[in-house]
């Protein structure tokens, strides 16, 4: 459902989403604590640009720096079309390499969404995350919930495949998963928190959307969205969601 939202002081027509709702929420209240102040924000595995390119459209200039070339190219395309390309930088590298691509201790906030789960090793991608940031800066980050696996693989009648994601010590269902881990949120927050990051807020993202039948959730979008909200940021609900967001923040 089309929502006219206010992101950083720009009126944007965008879709709100169970997969996004939540986190603009955190975001925006973010940049609500700096009005008119241009953010330098850091996407890494920013892919084709979905926070990126409206974040730009903010106002704020943003490197997107990822290991992809095809992504990179969708999103340096996608900044062109909404008139943004000055304020998007596309860098092709790893995550945990950022160093040698941005100044440490330059950026006010750092992105990472749907990445932990997919690289070799979270550790120092976290670390390069910390380094980047300016001290008082803020880090975003979005993770697979192991939680929402066991419970959608059981009730997909994958039992094998359920046991395996609650056996495994990273919350992998072997060679052939996709993802390499999956978090609950004690262990992400100790991840970042590791990093040395101060964890300021955990919420959950779909915690109901991949569970309800197609009729319900395309059937009233409105209520679910509603719901949505309601249960992200209490536990035992939160806990349960397809993925965790993490907002943290580098100490001052
Ligand atoms: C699942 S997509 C998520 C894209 C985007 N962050 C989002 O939430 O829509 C994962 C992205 O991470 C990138 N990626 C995977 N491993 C990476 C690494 N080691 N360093 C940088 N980017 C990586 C992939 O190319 C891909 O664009």
């Amino acid at each position: 459902m089309p929502r006219v939202t206010r992101l950083g002081g720009v009126e944007q027509t965008r879709t709100l989403t169970p997969r996004t709702a939540v986190i603009w929420a955190v975001l925006r209240a973010e940049l609500d604590r700096r009005p008119g102040e241009q953010l330098t924000v850091l996407d890494v595995g920013g892919g084709t640009g979905g926070f990126a390119v409206p974040l730009a459209e903010a106002g704020h200039q943003v490197t997107v720096v990822d290991a992809s070339p095809d992504a990179l190219a969708a999103l340096t395309r996608r900044a062109a079309e909404a008139g943004v390309a000055d304020r998007v930088r596309a860098i092709q590298g790893d995550g945990d390499a950022l160093a040698g691509l941005v100044e440490p201790a330059t950026v006010d906030l750092v992105l990472c969404h749907s990445v932990l789960e997919v690289v070799d090793d979270p550790a120092p991608v976290v670390a390069a995350l910390v380094t980047a940031l300016r001290p008082g800066g803020a880090a975003s980050v979005l993770v697979a919930g192991r939680a929402a696996a066991v419970l959608t693989r059981a009730m997909n009648g994958h039992l094998d495949v359920a046991a395996a994601l609650v056996a495994d010590p990273d919350g992998s269902a072997g060679p052939r998963d996709t993802l390499r881990r999956r978090y609950d949120a004690d262990a992400a927050a100790a991840l970042l928190a590791a990093a040395g990051l101060v964890v300021e807020e955990i919420h959950g993202v779909r915690v109901l959307a991949d569970l309800l039948p197609a009729a319900v959730a395309d059937g009233q979008p409105a209520a679910l969205l509603e719901l949505e909200r309601a249960l992200a940021a209490r536990p035992p609900y939160r806990d349960l969601a397809a993925q965790l967001h993490l907002f943290a923040r580098r100490p001052a």
